[in-house]
């Protein structure tokens, strides 16, 4: 999960390999088989030590999304890709990966897996003909029109309230809502997790896929029942949307 544990078992084992045989610390030997963490640039490798621990191996979603979803992929831009991987996401677990936020990566490296998500996992004009909604909400949601949306298009699983049923867990609880940004429950409720069997913005109702402003609504709807309970830890990101 953490990414800086693979990173630092790599320097430790850098470490046992090196002592012994090369007396001037920090400078391997010409040849040697060990790459500096830095100098990675395999797409592959460099999603599993960072990226698998959350959000599953080659992608297909762990406790965060699967990003090998070809209709995540065609609804976020690669520009918000980049800022997602080097600046994290505030008050969730999706932590800052570029040097100049704290990270460990370089911005050569963010670019390479920014493009390997693209080019491995993407399928180009797979929503031509979907009218899909757009990733950042064009307009701020009516809540009360949230709670209806939720009752059409979600209750069936996730039970009356938002607070869990047989087919879907709970949505509305302090410890699900205090670690999720609101893109986030905006990106889960656009582009489902088939992963898990969650039905994307067209599928929750056969037939009728939620309107751009029916999304905005019931994202609406769960921030404020996010707000109405006192006492939660608050994030700076979520605060500010307040
Ligand atoms: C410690 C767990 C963790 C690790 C490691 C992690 N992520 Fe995340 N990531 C998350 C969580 C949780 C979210 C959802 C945050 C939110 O609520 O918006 C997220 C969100 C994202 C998003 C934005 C999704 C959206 O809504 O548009 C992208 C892109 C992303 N992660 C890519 C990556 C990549 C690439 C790596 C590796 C370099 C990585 N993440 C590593 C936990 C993690
Ligand atoms: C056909 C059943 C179904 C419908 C309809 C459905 N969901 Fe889900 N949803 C799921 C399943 C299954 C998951 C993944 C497992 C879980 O968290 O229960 C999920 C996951 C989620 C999550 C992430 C929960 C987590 O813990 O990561 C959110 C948020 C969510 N759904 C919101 C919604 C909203 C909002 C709607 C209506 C617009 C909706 N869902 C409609 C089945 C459904």
């Amino acid at each position: 999960m953490n990414p800086l544990r693979n990173v630092c078992a790599f320097a430790m084992l850098g470490a046992i390999f090196f002592s012994g045989c090369d007396a001037a610390p920090g400078k391997p030997k010409a040849g040697s088989e060990t790459i500096a963490p830095s100098e990675i640039s395999d797409f592959a490798t460099l999603y599993s030590q960072n990226c698998a621990g959350c959000h599953g191996t080659e992608g297909h979603g762990g406790a965060a999304i699967g990003l090998a979803n070809p209709v995540y992929l065609a609804i976020a831009d690669d520009a918000t890709i980049r800022k997602d991987i080097s600046k994290g996401v505030p008050g969730t677990a999706m932590p800052a990966f570029a040097e100049s936020a704290g990270g460990l990566l370089t911005d050569k490296q963010i670019e390479i897996i920014t493009s390997g998500i693209r080019s491995n996992w993407s399928k180009p004009g797979i929503l031509d003909a979907a009218n899909p909604p757009s990733y950042a909400s064009k307009s701020s949601g009516n809540a009360q029109q949230g709670e209806a949306a939720y009752k059409t298009y979600c209750e069936s699983c996730h039970g009356p309230g938002g607070r869990g049923a047989q087919k879907g867990s709970a949505i509305t609880d302090d410890s699900f809502l205090a670690l999720v940004s609101d893109q986030g429950l905006r990106t889960i409720v656009i582009t489902g997790r088939p992963e898990l069997g969650a039905p994307d913005w067209r599928a929750n109702v056969s037939g009728k896929p939620m309107s751009d402003q029916e999304i905005s609504d019931v994202v609406a709807w769960l921030i404020s029942r996010r707000a109405r309970n006192p006492g939660r830890p608050y994030s700076v990101s979520n605060a500010a949307n307040h």
